[in-house]
């Protein structure tokens, strides 16, 4: 399949770029800087590209098959983020300019507020309350996406904290909500980047998630 990947020289969407050339897929991905992307490969094409123009956008996505984002942006402890939803803004107008139905992005347990209630103490009062910009502008795209993008095959996945390690063969533990229920798991509080990158490359033809986000993580 022909995949647009945001994110690529990050460190979930290296590891997305890379298994899906190993799996076959043509890539093209698109950057700000394109000096970043160290991998090389011959279905692969690294574009400079505003992610925050669909008009920029919407020409690389002509004939593609999925739109796939890794995108991140730092938190603020005094201001609000909003790279999530100007950027989703942007992708989703593009997608239907050069008309790509599937979008699958990244964002992360707990992004609704009071999500996180029965996490760790330490997530509670500590992570929770430090990245809450960040969890505020995914849940902000998340909604974008339920209310205004009913046209567009897309699918928002949640992993919890991102280890910076390969694809597992561990099984994945899926749940519709912001974070896998931990009754019957002792430990899923942490995921290889590997791992959520091969569980969103397994949704580009799936139907299973359409419109939906699912909390994920490994066991
Ligand atoms: N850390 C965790 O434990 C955790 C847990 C759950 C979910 N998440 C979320 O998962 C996502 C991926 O995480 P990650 O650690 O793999 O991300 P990351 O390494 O920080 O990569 C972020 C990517 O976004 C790109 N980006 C940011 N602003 C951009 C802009 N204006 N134009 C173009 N590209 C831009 C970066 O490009 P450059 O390389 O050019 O900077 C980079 O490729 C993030 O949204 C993160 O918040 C993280």
């Amino acid at each position: 399949m022909k995949l647009s990947v945001f994110g690529a020289t990050g460190q979930t969407g290296q590891f997305l770029v890379q298994q899906a050339l190993e799996k076959g897929h043509e890539v093209t991905a698109l950057v700000r800087n394109v000096t970043k992307l160290t991998i090389q490969h011959q279905n692969l094409k690294v574009v400079e590209a505003n992610i925050f123009s669909a008009d920029q956008l919407s020409q690389h996505f002509l004939g593609q098959d999925a739109i796939i984002s890794c995108l991140g942006f730092p938190y603020r402890v005094f201001g609000t983020v909003s790279g999530y939803t100007d950027s989703m803004k942007a992708i989703t107008a593009g997608a239907r300019q050069s008309k790509v139905k599937r979008i699958i992005v990244m964002t992360s347990w707990y992004t609704a507020p009071e999500s996180g209630q029965n996490a760790s103490a330490l997530v509670r009062f500590l992570l929770l309350p430090l990245i809450r910009s960040v969890l505020t502008n995914m849940h902000e795209m998340e909604n974008y996406l339920k209310e205004e993008c009913s046209d567009l095959s897309w699918t928002v996945v949640r992993p919890p904290g991102l280890q910076n390690a390969p694809a597992t063969d561990k099984e994945f533990l899926t749940h519709e909500g912001y974070f896998v229920p931990q009754q019957s798991v002792p430990d899923t509080k942490s995921v290889a980047r590997g791992d959520v990158a091969c569980f969103m490359l397994s949704l580009i033809d799936k139907d299973e998630w359409l419109q939906r986000g699912v909390a994920m993580c490994t066991v």
